[in-house]
């Protein structure tokens, strides 16, 4: 048969040096968010049982270890706090003296140019287990917006870089914004969790936190999974509050709104790679079932190309390390 084949793209495939040529996204150490969990006590490195690598540390380990992540290049961290005692209003989440507030003056006595972001949430401090304040068992937005504010001004006080809303009450970016500027801290950024979904994919995070609700679930504040017009209308309101940097989370099974968003709006978009999607990889990879790294790297390029400018993951020293050893 006479056929003549004019279009050959695997001629761009040739060798890795043309592949590298052409590669259209690229994964960098700076794009890479650590996050850690910080607990009460001294010489405390436990690691958490469905989150193999990951661990609660005491301050003092915690510092140990983020030194090593700010050496391997990782520019920032975010820091997820477990008190030692939880009550209905959530107060360690706005002590002077709670967990985050002495991890950030603790990290930024010794790091002044590693970037602490504060996740602000009141789910690991209240003894319900929710992202708010209960009253006739509904998370009640108004009142839990004015202790979120206190929540993220108390870490900004301690020397925080950056606060990340993730409770997802309507109009607590303003509210967080007006408050943090009449303070004072007007160049102090907000990353908003702006699409949460209300996701399975947190399970490890809530064992790691102890912050399962001790009733009903997150459904009346977290996004529906089946949603995305939803998520662009939640990042365009946080955006119009005052948002800097908004995020997608969980990311894998979300890269769809990540796109969407990217496309959509003109900010920097982080993507939160959860829990859920870390224990997974380590899971199958324990098994002999999936190749750790090479599936890594493919998650973290994929969240890339899907438009993220910026990734939290329980992965980042792994990736850090791999980048360098290519
Ligand atoms: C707090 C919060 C959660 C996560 C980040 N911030 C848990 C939740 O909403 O239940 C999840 C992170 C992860 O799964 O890695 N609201």
């Amino acid at each position: 048969m006479e056929f003549e084949l004019l279009k050959r793209p695997r001629r761009l495939r040739l060798s890795q040096s043309i592949r590298d040529m052409v590669r259209e996204t690229s994964l960098d150490v700076k794009d890479l968010i650590y996050p850690y969990f910080v607990v009460p006590g001294q010489g405390i490195k436990q690691e958490i049982k469905s989150m193999p690598g990951v661990f609660h540390f005491s301050i003092d380990k915690l510092i140990e270890d983020a030194k090593e992540a700010y050496g391997l290049g990782i520019p920032a961290i975010m820091l997820f706090g477990i008190p030692s005692h939880k009550d209905q209003l959530a107060s360690q989440a706005y002590a002077d003296d709670g967990i985050v507030q002495r991890a950030v003056r603790a990290i930024k006595d010794v790091m002044q140019s590693l970037i602490v972001i504060t996740d602000v949430c009141l789910c690991e401090y209240t003894s319900h287990g929710h992202c708010g304040v209960i009253e006739n068992c509904y998370v009640d937005n108004d009142k839990t917006l004015e202790l979120l504010a206190k929540t993220a001004l108390s870490h900004v006080k301690a020397g925080a870089d950056m606060v990340a809303p993730s409770d997802m009450m309507d109009g607590r970016v303003g509210y967080i914004r007006q408050l943090l500027d009449r303070e004072g801290y007007v160049n102090i950024p907000i990353m908003a969790y702006s699409a949460k979904y209300a996701s399975s994919f947190y399970g490890p995070f809530r064992e790691a936190a102890q912050s399962t609700p001790q009733f009903g679930d997150r459904k009346t504040y977290q996004m529906d999974p089946a949603n995305s017009d939803e998520a662009l209308r939640e990042i365009q309101l946080d955006i119009s509050e005052g948002a800097d940097i908004v995020m997608v989370k969980p990311a894998l099974p979300y890269l769809d709104v990540v796109r969407r968003a990217k496309d959509n709006f003109n900010v920097p978009i982080a993507t939160y790679n959860v829990s859920g999607e870390y224990a997974m990889i380590k899971a199958a990879a324990q098994s002999g079932w999936l190749q750790e790294k090479a599936i890594v790297m493919e998650s973290m390029v994929s969240m890339k190309r899907a438009g993220s400018d910026m990734i939290i993951t329980y992965f980042a020293k792994d990736v850090a390390k791999w980048l360098t050893i290519r």
